[in-house]
This record gives C-alpha cells, structure tokens and sequence, in this order.
C-alpha cells in the first residue's frame, strides 16, 4: 500500500514538473561553500526550480550540514552505539566488511574495509541506502510530518531510487554517482600512503604527514576518497582537490 502511495505522489510530481518555478538563490547561500552545490540538499528545491526532491523524494532536515555531520546541538553524540560511522551521523552500510575493494599483484598495501572517512562516501554512493537516512535528527525536526520516499543515489530506474527522474529524460542521469559495492574499477583507497618513506621511488613524499601542500590529503597515513575531493570546496570540477591532470602526480612519479 504505501509502495502504490508513493508510486502515486510520485506520478503526480513528475505531471507537476511542467510548471517550474525559480525563486531567487538567497544572499546566505554564499557564506559556507557545501551550499548551492550538489550535496546541499536543503536548497535544492529552490535552486533546480523542482518542488519535487527536499520532502518528498528525502527529507529535508532543515540543514545541510546534518546529512554527513552530526548536528551541532547533539555534539557530543556518539553514532556507533546506533550503527553509525564513527564521528558522522551516518549509518555503516550493511556492505561494509563486502565491498571488492581494488586489488592488484603489484598492490602493497591490501586492505579489506574501507576506513570511516570514505564509509561516510560510500554510504551514499553506494547506492545501497537512502540520502537522508541519518543516525540524530536535527531538534525540533518532525517525524510524524515525514513524507519522503527515502530514495537512494541509484541508477536503477524504480521507486527506491533518485533514477526514477535522474534517468536522464526527466533530469539528468544518477548513475555515474553511484559507485556500488564493486570498487574494483576505481581508484584502491583505505591503504596506507606507500610514499611515506622515500623507499618506494614509484610515490612522491608527503609534505607534511597530513599531506601535500596543493591540498591532496591524507587520513592517518591512508589514501581516502576525501584524499582527491574535497565536498568542501566545489572550485574544481568534480570536487577534485587539484585539476585532474596534476592530481595524480601529486602522489604518482611517472
Ligand atoms: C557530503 C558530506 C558533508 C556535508 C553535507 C558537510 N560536510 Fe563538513 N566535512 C565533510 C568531510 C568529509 C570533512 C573532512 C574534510 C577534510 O578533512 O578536509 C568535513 C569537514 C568539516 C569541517 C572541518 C572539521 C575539521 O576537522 O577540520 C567543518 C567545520 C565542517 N565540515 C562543517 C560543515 C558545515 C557547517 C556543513 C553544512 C553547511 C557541512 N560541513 C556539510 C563532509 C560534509
Ligand atoms: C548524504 C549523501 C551523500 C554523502 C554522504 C556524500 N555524497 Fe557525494 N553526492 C551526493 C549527491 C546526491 C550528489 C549529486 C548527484 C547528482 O545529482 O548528480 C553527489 C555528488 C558527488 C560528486 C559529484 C559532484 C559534481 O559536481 O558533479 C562527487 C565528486 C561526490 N559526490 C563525492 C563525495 C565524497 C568524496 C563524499 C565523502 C566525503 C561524498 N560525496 C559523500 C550525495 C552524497
Ligand atoms: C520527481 C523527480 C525527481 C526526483 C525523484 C529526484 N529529482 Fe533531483 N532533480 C529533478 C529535476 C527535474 C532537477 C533539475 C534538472 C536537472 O538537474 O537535471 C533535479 C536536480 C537535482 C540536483 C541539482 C543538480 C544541480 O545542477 O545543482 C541534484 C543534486 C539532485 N536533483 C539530486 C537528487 C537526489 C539525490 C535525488 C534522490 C534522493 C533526487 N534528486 C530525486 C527531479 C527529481
Ligand atoms: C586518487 C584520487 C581519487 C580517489 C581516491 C577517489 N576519487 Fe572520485 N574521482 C577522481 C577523479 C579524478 C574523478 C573525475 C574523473 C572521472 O570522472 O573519472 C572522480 C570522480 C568522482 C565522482 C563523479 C563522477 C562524475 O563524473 O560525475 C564521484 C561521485 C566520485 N569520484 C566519488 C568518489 C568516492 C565516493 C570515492 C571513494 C570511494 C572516490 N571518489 C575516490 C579521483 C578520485
Ligand atoms: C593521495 C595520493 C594519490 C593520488 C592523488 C593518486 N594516487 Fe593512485 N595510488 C596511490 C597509492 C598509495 C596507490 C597504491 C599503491 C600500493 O599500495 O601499491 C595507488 C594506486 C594506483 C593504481 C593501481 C596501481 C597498482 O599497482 O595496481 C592506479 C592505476 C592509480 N593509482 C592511478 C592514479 C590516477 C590515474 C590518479 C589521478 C586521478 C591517482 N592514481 C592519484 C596514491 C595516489
């Protein structure tokens, strides 16, 4: 019943979105550097011109902050007693200890989880678990007023997934955002940094050990997905932390 309900609010939606509406982007929006990109989810309406995401297809907290950090007034909060990721308000993928993560003869460093940093990525863009399902809730945010559908970032176009409109004809299309599970094809991250020490002559030394100087980070020793990207700064496309073609010989010696 309330799959065919939601079938049914959906259905009305999509109709609705021949009527779009573009309200002015406010003046705050510029003061923190998540806001207007693509992973602030409480503007999102207002700036596509759709009444058809924030509430409906994921709730709308109120904050854009809360869908990765734990709110500020639930500060001390620890997630992991609730299943969450440690120091975020997300919950670990049912898939954590499951992900194929990148193996290869020549990999030093094999690694068989990915750490909570990039759990934290994966946890969206594993396309396994809905954007807006977060451990705390902001205060004063109601659940009994929940209406949303609790979609997930994957390109499978039905009612559980953002690709039943980001399919490409209704919006353009999810699925090169959805990493999955199988991050055979993707960079390896988790494993410790090999260019620690300047004994691998195929990696370049960090400048400090939480880094190098163009930005490119490391999370205690290891190479992270937030190592490239930083979702903090949206100044180069994709979120990258330095353009694609010096990003790799930051760490790589070819
Ligand atoms: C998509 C997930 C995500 C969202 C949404 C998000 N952040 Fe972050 N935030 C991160 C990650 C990942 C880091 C760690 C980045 C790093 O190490 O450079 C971080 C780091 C921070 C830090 C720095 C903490 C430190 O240890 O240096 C602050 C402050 C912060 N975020 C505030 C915010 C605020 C305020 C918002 C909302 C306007 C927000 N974040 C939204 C993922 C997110
Ligand atoms: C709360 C869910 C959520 C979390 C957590 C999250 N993302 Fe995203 N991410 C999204 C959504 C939604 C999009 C936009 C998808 C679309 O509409 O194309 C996105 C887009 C992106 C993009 C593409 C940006 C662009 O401009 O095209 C990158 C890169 C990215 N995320 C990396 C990360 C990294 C790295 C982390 C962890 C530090 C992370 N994301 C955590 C939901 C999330
Ligand atoms: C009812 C249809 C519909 C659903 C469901 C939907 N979207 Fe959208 N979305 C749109 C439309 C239409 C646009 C504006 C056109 C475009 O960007 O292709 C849009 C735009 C966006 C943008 C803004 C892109 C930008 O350039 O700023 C993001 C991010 C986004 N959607 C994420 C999501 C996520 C995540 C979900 C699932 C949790 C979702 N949407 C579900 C219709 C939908
Ligand atoms: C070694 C650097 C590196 C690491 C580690 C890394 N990425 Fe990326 N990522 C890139 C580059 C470069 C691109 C853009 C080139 C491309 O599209 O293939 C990209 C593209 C993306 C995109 C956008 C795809 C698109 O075209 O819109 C997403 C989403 C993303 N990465 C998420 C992640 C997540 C999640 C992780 C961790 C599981 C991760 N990345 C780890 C370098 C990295
Ligand atoms: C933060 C540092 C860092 C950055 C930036 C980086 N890499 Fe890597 N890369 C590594 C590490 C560390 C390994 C694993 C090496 C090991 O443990 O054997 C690796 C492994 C690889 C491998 C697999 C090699 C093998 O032995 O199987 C490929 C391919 C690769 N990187 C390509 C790239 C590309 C392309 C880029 C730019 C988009 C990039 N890397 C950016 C650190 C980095």
């Amino acid at each position: 019943m309330k799959q065919r309900l939601n079938q049914f609010i959906l259905s009305i939606t999509i109709l609705s979105l021949g009527c779009v509406i573009s309200l002015p982007v406010s003046a705050a929006e510029g003061t923190n550097t998540i806001l207007g990109t693509k992973h602030d989810f409480t503007g999102l309406n207002q700036r596509t011109g759709v009444v058809a995401m924030s509430g409906l297809a994921f709730s709308d907290y109120g904050s854009s902050c809360v869908y990765c950090h734990i709110p500020p007034e639930q500060e001390d909060a620890d997630s992991t007693p609730f299943g969450g990721i440690e120091g975020w308000n997300r919950f670990l993928p049912a898939t954590e200890h499951s992900y194929d993560l990148y193996n290869s003869r020549t990999l030093d460093n094999k690694v068989k989880s990915p750490s909570p940093i990039s759990l934290l990525c994966l946890s969206c863009h594993d396309g396994t678990m809905g954007v807006d399902m977060t451990v705390f809730r902001p205060n004063g945010w109601r659940s009994s007023e929940d209406a949303a559908m609790h979609l997930r970032i994957n390109g499978d176009n039905n009612t559980m997934n953002c690709a039943k409109c980001h399919n490409g004809r209704v919006a353009h299309n999810i699925a090169i955002k959805h990493i999955g599970t199988d991050l055979t094809n993707d960079h390896p991250i988790s494993m410790r940094y090999a260019g620690l020490s300047s004994k691998d002559l195929d990696f370049r030394q960090p400048d400090s050990p939480y880094g190098f100087d163009n930005g490119v980070k490391l999370y205690d020793e290891r190479v992270e997905c937030a190592s490239c990207h930083n979702v903090h700064n949206p100044d180069i496309q994709v979120l990258l932390r330095d353009r694609a073609d010096r990003l790799c010989e930051t760490c790589h010696i070819k």
